[in-house]
């Protein structure tokens, strides 16, 4: 039975795959953004978050769009696939609750695919693959940001076939790796085989099914009634420690779970044990706004898992980026946290 005064929790979506597979760009499509254009060399180095309401999701789906949905939104998370950063291709794996691999259709699996692949093994994150690029197949004329079987029944034989060889490639190397995978059209069950969507990040093709399809899965994992609400403890992951104009010392943090308010105390893990402080101001970026690059933060009273917001509190000194966080309120509390961190 569903609680009215429960909130729901916005899933984590995180977006992994081989440097230059187009990551970001897919984001900059669905946020009608252009952070692509302003990343140093075009390559990610940070993991980037933002939030998207289930309004602008429908809106991108229109009349592929069939049901009703109870979600808030997807937290998409944006990881580098440059091979220097597996730590936060792990940071990024390790808080989604559903990702999307990336995969250029043209240029098939590559080493950091492989290393998302077994990311997502190792998490059990439940994933669909977004074959990307299909815009460059020789022959593929691109109407425009249309859902993909639209394009499909559009192009020549010839592009058709070159899509069709490239699906099956996909599929084959998904076998490799022990994953029952198909066209997203072409299955019934998405829990039992992965969903495999062409689309491409620039024109938008295929990008409304991409969204129907995470839509569903995420529906599903919420329905999973241990997720279904926000619950618990305030708990997050810091992605990064930054000094702000006026603010001092802040960290821009993943908030997974709970609900997290200004004045909470939190404890946050160290080398060499645990800090203890307390939140004094929590901000927050605009929906559909990256928040590596918001420059208009609101300033909240409070945030409802999943979202990423930029934490004021006091004595940031030496806390280091992936460090866990979790809301206390007693000793016990500590006592937990510091055992859930031995475990890890
Ligand atoms: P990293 O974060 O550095 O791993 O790269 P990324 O996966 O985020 O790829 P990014 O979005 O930076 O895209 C790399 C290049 O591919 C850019 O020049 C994009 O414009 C281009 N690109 C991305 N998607 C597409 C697409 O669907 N079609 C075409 N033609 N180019 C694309
Ligand atoms: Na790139
Ligand atoms: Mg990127």
């Amino acid at each position: 039975k569903k609680d009215k005064d429960k909130q729901l929790r916005t899933p984590i979506v995180s977006v992994l795959g081989h440097v230059d597979h187009g990551k970001t760009t897919l984001l900059d499509k669905i946020r009608k953004g252009r952070v692509t254009a302003k990343e140093a060399g075009g390559i990610t180095q940070h993991i980037g978050a933002t939030e998207i309401p289930i309004e602008m999701i429908k809106n991108i789906c229109k009349d592929i769009w069939r049901k009703e949905v109870e979600l808030p939104g997807l937290l998409f998370i944006d990881t580098p696939g440059h091979k220097a950063f597996t730590n936060l291709r792990r940071r990024g794996g390790a808080l989604a609750d559903l990702a999307i691999l990336i995969v250029d259709i043209n240029e098939g699996f590559k080493p950091q695919t492989e290393e998302a692949l077994s990311i997502l093994r190792t998490f059990r994150t439940p994933f669909v693959v977004a074959a990307n690029k299909i815009d460059k197949i020789p022959a593929w004329q691109s109407p425009g940001f249309v859902p993909f079987l639209k394009s499909y029944s559009m192009q020549e034989d010839i592009a058709k076939n070159r899509l069709d060889n490239k699906i099956y490639e996909l599929i084959g190397k998904l076998y490799e790796f022990g994953f029952s995978a198909d066209r997203f059209d072409r299955i019934t069950d998405f829990t039992r085989n992965v969903a495999i969507i062409p689309i491409s990040a620039l024109t938008g093709e295929g990008v409304p099914e991409l969204l129907l399809v995470l839509v569903g899965l995420a529906q599903r994992f919420l329905e999973d009634s241990l997720r279904l609400h926000v619950s618990g403890k305030a708990k997050g992951t810091i992605l990064e420690v930054k000094e702000e104009k006026g603010m001092g010392i802040t960290c821009d943090v993943i908030l997974y779970d709970g609900t997290l308010k200004v004045g909470d105390r939190i404890a946050i893990a160290m080398r060499d044990g645990v800090k203890v402080t307390h939140v004094k101001g929590i901000l927050k970026p605009r929906p559909s706004q990256e928040m590596r690059l918001e420059s208009k933060f609101r300033s909240v009273k409070s945030v409802v898992a999943a979202a990423g917001v930029k934490l004021i509190a006091a004595d940031l000194e030496g806390v280091l980026a992936g460090s866990e966080f979790e809301a206390i309120e007693s000793e016990k509390d500590i006592e937990e946290f510091r055992k859930r961190l031995e475990k890890e």
